[in-house]
């Protein structure tokens, strides 16, 4: 059967991959509620399309803390790749390389900065977990300077790892003893990291500082205040604090603390190219993916996150089309609005 979204991918996924690792790359923390909410918010919002406006040229490109990518869709940071397939984040790498999306390498890599430098030339970014080793936090931020990531990604909420019910069900351990993480050695994320620590973080690399994880107006305030460059809206894909805001709904509240002070990304459920459309008019400069990307992995390796960010690409370049815009900047407030049930009074 052909796959022609990524739900197919997501799907073949979840028939294919053991379900003792599966759990862990499908899986939220206690009872899911977060995860569900995630891919639930997209279809509280609908369309406001513009007509009779020239859309003979559509372009998806726009850029990113200044750096210049194909679309407004990025791959976002997960670990552990190579549990999924043998070439790991070498591949994702090269499949995002060849769409245009710029990828987000995971603290968590299985692949070292230097092979995935050496495949592909496509933007990067470091996401960052500091650890309870600081030294080896500072290792770890040096080399990746030397591999040429243009941004860190500091994730700030996973001060401890959520607890993923899926996971204690059938015995998955994070991360598995037998694999090689070459920057996490025992993965233990500091959990006295605070506001303050950005200023250590920012003498050591002088990066544009993003901050994933974000889910509120006071912390968007907070970001903006210590120089955040980015403020990326995200939940952690359901696996952190159960029971928070999906990722769609946290990002109106963010994108108006920040007022354009900064740029706001944000993540979670993202499946379609729509999805990314209603991200831009809430707010968004940008979306992220994680696991469309992870299922189109597991399912093909290089050839299927290939695959999956050219659907993607696809489908939100006819989305902009048909919206009446010709760019991802033109996507405005005005092109979305909340969904009522049909059987609401009026
Ligand atoms: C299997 C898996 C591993 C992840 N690993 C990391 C990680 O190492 N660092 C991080 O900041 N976020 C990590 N995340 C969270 C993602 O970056 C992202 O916030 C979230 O998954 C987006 O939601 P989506 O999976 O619905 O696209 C991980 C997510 C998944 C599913």
């Amino acid at each position: 059967m052909n796959l022609v979204n990524v739900t197919d991918y997501v799907e073949a996924a979840a028939a294919k991959v053991d379900p003792s690792v599966w759990c862990y790359f499908e899986g939220g923390a206690g009872d899911e509620v977060t995860l569900r909410a995630n891919v639930a918010a997209f279809d509280r919002w609908r369309f406001r399309p513009r007509v009779l406006v020239d859309v003979s040229e559509v372009t998806t490109a726009t850029t990113l803390l200044g750096t210049p990518v194909g679309m407004p869709l990025g791959v976002a940071p997960f670990a552990m790749q190579r549990l999924i397939d043998p070439s790991g984040e070498v591949a994702t790498a090269r499949a995002a390389a060849a769409a245009g999306a710029l990828m987000c390498v995971s603290t968590l890599t299985t692949s070292t900065h230097a092979e995935i430098a050496a495949a592909g030339d496509g933007p990067r970014w470091l996401q960052l977990y500091v650890l309870r080793d600081r030294q080896r936090t500072l290792d770890h931020i040096h080399e990746a300077r030397e591999a040429g990531y243009s941004a860190l990604v500091l994730t700030v909420d996973l001060p401890y790892v959520g607890r993923r019910e899926r996971d204690l069900r059938l015995g998955f351990q994070n991360p598995p003893p037998d694999l090689h993480l070459p920057y996490a050695g025992l993965f233990e994320t500091s959990p006295a990291l605070t506001w303050r620590d950005l200023e250590w973080i920012r003498s050591e690399i002088p990066l544009p500082l993003v901050l994933k994880g974000i889910l509120t107006r006071e912390d968007a305030t907070l970001a903006v205040e210590h120089g955040a460059d980015a403020v990326w809206v995200s939940n952690h894909g359901g696996r952190q604090l159960d029971g928070v805001a999906a990722g769609l709904d946290a990002l109106p509240e963010v994108a108006e603390a920040v007022d354009g002070r900064c740029e706001v990304y944000v993540d979670g459920g993202v499946r379609r190219g729509g999805d990314v459309l209603k991200a831009l008019a809430l707010g968004a400069r940008a979306a992220f993916a994680a696991r469309s990307v992870a299922c189109a992995l597991a399912v093909d390796g290089e050839r299927g996150v290939a695959h999956a960010l050219s659907l993607l690409r696809d489908e939100i370049q006819l989305g902009l089309g048909l919206l009446g815009c010709t760019s991802p900047d033109q996507v405005a407030r005005s092109h979305v609005e909340a969904a009522l049930p049909y059987d609401s009074p009026a």
